[in-house]
């Protein structure tokens, strides 16, 4: 009788966990299915992103492999762990959401906002939802069009310059003509990360440092600080940001962020007070709190000139912080890309400094805005984000046109992506080779 109460009991216990696990199965891939949106079968819990777990293949490389696999449908679901992602494929549907009806996708992931307990954080442009999200995008989009970026390139020409001078020093014991095996040899993302820090640090928050020449100055320090969130943070956060919080673990750097935001604070009262005028994204945000900023071309570029929201110090302090994050890695991302693809294809190497000499001769050394947009080799070798685009093609004029990259003993040939990153990197690091041009 014993026995098959209890073997009752077990059947009951099976049945029962397979009923629960069913129903919960069919809410889980339900997100989708009852949609009629095709999607990549999940696995419980890690969803698509095995691979991430087991370091098999960067985040670059997943998406890339579902994205083919998804091919020939506009769009599909998939699941970054437990959370239901969809992918769009279609490049029409992408204007569309990111440019013609950008206005209609208001909330992005939580992410940097995930730690409610950082105040700071929670005014961050991407941490705004619905219409927070619109009156903030509405105030600071004049702030960005194509006339206010250009008011920034002198600042980014002097980086420019400032990086030739780095090399010059550097360089200046190899020898011209010397084989590839006597060349500065430097590991290029952490080079270009310095650069993307000193553009931030002079465009974002009017200060201006020299992170390749004095490596170790207190603004590269704490940006470092402040964008290094572990791998093992962010998913934690993505998953369970209440745990996260409750076991005390910050998803920002306390110290970096306060650092920041004082810097921000201190720079808008001693403007105010001393009348300084500088072309960066500080003035421009405190010309969008007094309600100073015109957009040259509301509408044209997705911007519109609208009734914003009035800004405080902390909301000033949050954006330009945000494009910290925003600016740091994926551009410095960008130019480690550019310099790698150059080293290992001399040919188009060759072609690009034919084209920079040329518009170095013509402008003596200093090309203006317009002289730098217009060189269209540059463009078809990167092609990126507006800001971003104009901050790399600026470095790399100013690079290539006394420098070559070069491929060495230590470039990773042919490239890898590093698998255990979030972000797209090179597996073995960026080693190139860089030798004085004659
Ligand atoms: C190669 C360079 C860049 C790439 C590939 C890139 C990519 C992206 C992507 C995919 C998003 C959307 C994120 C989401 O929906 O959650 C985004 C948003 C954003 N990025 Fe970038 N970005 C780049 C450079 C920059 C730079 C240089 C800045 C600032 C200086 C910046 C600031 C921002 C901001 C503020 C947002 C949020 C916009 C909003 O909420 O309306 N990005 N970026």
């Amino acid at each position: 009788m014993m026995a098959v109460d209890c073997w009752t009991l077990w059947v009951s216990l099976v049945l029962g966990a397979t009923a629960v696990f069913i129903l919960w199965w069919r809410r889980y891939v339900g997100v989708f299915a009852h949609r009629r949106v095709p999607y990549v079968t999940p696995l419980p819990v890690v969803g698509n992103m095995l691979d991430v777990v087991f370091c098999r293949k960067s985040m670059p490389d997943i998406l890339n492999d579902l994205y083919q696999k998804l091919d020939p449908h506009p769009y599909a679901g998939l699941f970054s762990f437990t959370i239901p992602v969809l992918l769009i494929r279609d490049p029409e549907l992408i204007r569309a959401i990111t440019v013609k009806d950008f206005d209609h996708f208001t909330d992005h992931m939580n992410f940097i906002n995930a730690e409610k307990s950082n105040p700071l954080s929670q005014k961050m442009l991407v941490a705004l939802k619905g219409k927070e999200w619109h009156d903030m995008r509405i105030t600071l989009s004049p702030a960005f069009t194509t006339m206010k970026i250009k008011n920034m390139f002198m600042l980014i020409t002097d980086i420019g310059q400032q990086v030739v001078a780095y090399l010059e020093k550097r360089t200046s014991d190899f020898d011209v003509s010397a084989g590839n095996e006597n060349l500065l040899v430097l590991e290029m993302k952490d080079f270009f990360t310095r650069i993307t820090n000193d553009v931030i640090a002079t465009t974002a928050f009017g200060i201006k440092v020299d992170s390749l020449s004095e490596p170790d100055n207190l603004f590269y320090r704490m940006g470092r600080d402040l964008t290094a969130v572990r791998v093992i943070v962010g998913i934690g956060y993505t998953l369970f940001p209440k745990l996260m919080q409750l076991l005390g673990i910050p998803f920002m750097d306390r110290t970096a962020t306060e650092f920041f935001k004082s810097t921000v604070i201190e720079t808008i009262e001693t403007r105010e007070k001393q009348g300084i005028v500088r072309p960066d994204v500080i003035h421009l945000l405190m010309q969008a709190r007094r309600g100073e900023l015109r957009s040259e071309e509301a509408g044209k570029d997705g911007s519109t000139e609208g009734k914003g929201k009035r800004l405080t110090n902390d909301d000033i302090a949050a954006q330009a912080i945000l494009f910290f994050f925003g600016g740091f890695d994926t551009v410095s991302t960008l130019m480690t890309f550019c310099s790698y693809l150059l080293a290992t294809h001399e040919d188009v190497q060759r072609r690009l400094q034919q084209e920079v000499d040329d518009v170095m001769k013509k402008n003596r050394g200093k090309p203006d805005y317009e002289q730098v947009m217009a060189c269209q080799y540059l463009d078809m070798v990167i092609s990126a984000q507006r800001f971003a685009l104009m901050e790399t093609k600026v470095v790399l004029l100013y690079l290539v046109s006394r420098f070559s990259f070069h491929v060495v003993a230590k470039t990773p040939v042919p490239l890898q992506i590093q698998p255990n990153n979030l972000t797209l990197s090179i597996k073995g690091g960026a080693w190139v080779g860089i030798r004085r041009r004659s």
